[in-house]
């Protein structure tokens, strides 16, 4: 393992695992931040496509979203009234970076910082969120679009409610319809759920590469923890660590 990476690793509180037999992980040269080189498609696992518009996407009462660009969507989201959320918001918060980013992460909902900023995982786990993409030479606004299923924050940070994430999801369809990501990195169960449409446990979703098919076109995704329970049991970074590693082999951001 390289010097850089120990740092990273560190930085992450990620404890140092060292391969079985010591082989080493060999860095690209074009690739001077160690990162993990892309594996050969025939090594990837790829499970069967999903269609997300079929997992859970409820279109009734939704206004046409199809003609809409970035910002006429994001104008729509700003005044949706579509489930009771709208009543307790601040704001609205619908992304953070921009159409085109090679990566999108999407996470769960506003907190209550999010709510105020009007921006996704600005909190502490977003500062996780941060630290881990910057490990692998991501970042928000950069290579990385940022949103979430919801964008009203549930009160007192409970758990989305079906209904509510029926009533948004067909937002955030649309906003991977139009930014064309590469790669999608799933951030906790609400957002596996909602485009993997499998209630599976995080433990059994992570590990593998995902289809998820947007508007007939099938983007590869990977599962991983939510920085929140990262924050609430630090022992799991490591397999989040993995989990990145699999989103490098899978599509560079
Ligand atoms: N958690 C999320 O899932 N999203 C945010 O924007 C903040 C915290």
């Amino acid at each position: 393992m390289n010097t850089r990476r120990q740092q990273i690793l560190g930085a992450l509180e990620i404890p140092i695992w060292v391969l079985r037999g010591n082989e080493p992980v060999p860095a690209s040269p074009a690739d001077p931040a160690g990162h993990v080189p892309l594996a050969a498609p025939s090594q990837r696992t790829q499970d069967e496509p999903v269609r997300a518009q079929e997992a859970g996407a409820a279109q009734a009462g939704m206004p046409r979203l199809a003609g809409l660009d970035w910002d006429s969507l994001a104008h729509a989201v700003s005044a949706c009234t579509r489930c009771g959320l709208c009543k307790s918001r601040k704001q609205t918060v619908f992304a953070a970076g921009h159409p085109g980013a090679s990566w999108m992460v999407v996470g769960e909902a506003p907190g209550a910082e999010e709510d105020q900023h009007g921006e996704p995982f600005v909190g502490q786990a977003g500062k996780l969120l941060d630290n881990m993409l910057r490990s692998v030479g991501a970042a928000r606004g950069h290579n990385v679009l940022i949103a979430n299923v919801l964008k009203c924050r549930p009160p007192g940070n409970r758990n989305p409610e079906a209904a509510e994430v029926a009533a948004c999801s067909p937002y955030l369809l649309r906003q991977i319809e139009l930014a064309q990501p590469g790669f999608l990195l799933l951030m906790g169960k609400f957002a596996a759920s909602t485009l993997l449409g499998s209630e599976g446990s995080i433990a059994s979703l992570r590990g593998r590469t995902h289809q998820v098919e947007v508007a007939g076109r099938q983007i590869p995704a990977v599962v991983t923890y939510h920085p929140a329970y990262l924050l609430r049991q630090p022992e799991e970074k490591a397999k989040a660590w993995a989990d990145l590693k699999l989103a490098l082999r899978t599509a560079q951001p």
